[in-house]
């Protein structure tokens, strides 16, 4: 089986890459990962792709003069590992068009809303503060547009009333290391794909439960 060679691009933490780590260390998973890059040397995860023998590449956003040419960086970085497809996972830079263009279809980002609310920072913030009922988090194709390529996956959570923006982000937080897995076998396996602007699927079904908040 051959899996496809995917790089995740991260800026801190990484707890989403660790969930990717995981799930592709399973025989049967049709993606693999062979790049890590950090656009910051201090980023916390790294040591998760240290740890499971992941090549590991720092490219600080520093020490270029302009967007394109750290996105020129980054390309290169990708074609010398032969990377076909891409994971943002809490990557904090903004592309620039002609990056994301090229890599269009084959870049995934996952974002802590159920977009398109709350897309851009502070989202827990401001869902609390928006009184919505339910949040939850997105995986989506990335398109030059900030947070507003179409739609491969979501995952809902409720917004319970005593909700602070940490208590609420540790709850999406959780699902999105369930969603983003996911997300990555369903384009691994070919079974969704960008098509004239929108996410297409074949072959994939899924439950029809329905999540309430508040429950009765
Ligand atoms: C995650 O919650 C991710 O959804 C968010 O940053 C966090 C990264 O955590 N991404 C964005 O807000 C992108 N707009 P992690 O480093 O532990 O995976």
């Amino acid at each position: 089986m051959s899996r496809v060679r995917t790089a995740v691009l991260i800026s801190g933490r990484g707890s989403n890459l660790k969930a990717l780590i995981s799930a592709c260390a399973k025989p049967q998973f049709s993606a693999e990962l062979v790049l890590v890059i950090s656009n910051q040397a201090d980023a916390a995860g790294l040591r998760h792709a240290r740890a499971a023998g992941i090549p590991a590449r720092i490219i600080p956003h520093t020490e270029f003069n302009n967007r394109e040419s750290f996105d020129a960086a980054l390309n290169a970085a990708l074609g010398d590992a032969d990377v076909e497809l891409v994971c943002l996972a809490g990557f904090m830079r903004i592309l620039s068009e002609g990056f994301v263009l090229k890599w269009q279809g084959r870049m995934i980002n996952i974002h802590p809303s159920l977009l398109p609310s709350f897309k851009g920072a502070r989202v827990h913030e401001r869902a609390i503060e928006s009184g919505v009922r339910i949040s939850g988090c997105t995986v989506h194709f990335v398109t030059p547009e900030m947070d507003s390529g179409p739609p491969i996956a979501q995952a809902a959570v409720p917004v319970h009333a005593g909700d602070t923006p940490e208590t609420l982000a540790a709850r999406v937080l959780e699902a999105e290391h369930r969603l983003y897995p996911l997300a990555l076998r369903m384009i691994a396996e070919g079974r969704v794909r960008l098509e004239n602007g929108r996410a297409v699927f074949s072959g994939y079904e899924c439950a029809d439960d329905v999540l309430i908040s508040p429950r009765e």
